[in-house]
């Protein structure tokens, strides 16, 4: 799989400079903006390696910008650093993501429903000020985390310490499908008015309506990065 996967990106990369149309304000800009597109529609496979060579040549820029672009991909989980390859287009499949929801609907509404009755006033502040954050944050790499944290919070109180590392375990993994969404779709698709219907359910105790906003918003997220695939072609 390597090999063939490996083998550069040389010609890929022409067609990305040539689609990437005009100079965006910085060469940073324009190398982050061109290589976003080309991975987000597909035209750079999901493990196609990235090097800053060719990239500066292909781009006619130095290797500053391509270093910085490639770090802004990155934190959008559109790139990954691998030892010893250096950047690579991250790998996601629709197959993977619909297992990751399977796995986070299964697993989250039972840390939630054990969580609630404990919950403290403390836990509901965290939970708020998350989506606080979550509003006014402008990095978009820590808006997965962030979410990963708020969603933690209110299950924090199951008292199941192997569900809720699972629970954790899927939510991290789910990060990348989030802010791959995110940096196709942009922030406002984060669904806070679902997070904040969340945080006053589990406020009034009421588990049964918790598990409903979040079996919806777990649902919806699939659904977009279903369509999201469908649409892309793969
Ligand atoms: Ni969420």
């Amino acid at each position: 799989m390597q090999t063939q996967r490996q083998k550069g990106s040389g010609s890929e990369l022409a067609a990305v400079v040539a689609a990437a149309g005009g100079r965006h304000r910085t060469a940073t800009e324009f190398v982050e903006a061109a290589l976003k597109a080309a991975i987000l529609e597909g035209r750079l496979p999901g493990g196609t390696a990235l090097r800053q060579e060719e990239l500066a040549e292909a781009f006619g820029v130095s290797r500053m910008p391509v270093r910085e672009a490639l770090r802004q991909l990155e934190a959008q989980a559109l790139i990954d650093f691998v030892p010893h390859k250096g950047a690579v287009v991250t790998e996601i499949s629709a197959e993977d993501a619909a297992d990751n929801y399977a796995i986070r609907r299964a697993l989250e509404p039972a840390a939630l429903a054990l969580s609630i009755p404990a919950l403290g006033p403390e836990d509901f502040g965290r939970a708020r000020d998350l989506i606080a954050e979550m509003d006014t944050d402008p990095d978009p790499g820590s808006l997965g985390e962030l979410n990963r944290r708020f969603h933690m919070a209110l299950y924090s109180r199951a008292g199941r310490a192997k569900l809720l590392a699972l629970t954790e375990q899927q939510l991290a993994a789910a990060d990348r499908y989030l802010r791959f969404h995110l940096a196709a779709k942009g922030r406002e698709h984060l669904s806070q008015d679902e997070h904040r219907a969340l945080l006053a359910a589990a406020e009034a105790r009421d588990v049964a309506a918790a598990v409903a906003v979040l079996h919806a918003h777990l649902d919806r997220a699939a659904a977009t990065i279903a369509e999201f695939f469908r649409t892309r072609g793969g």
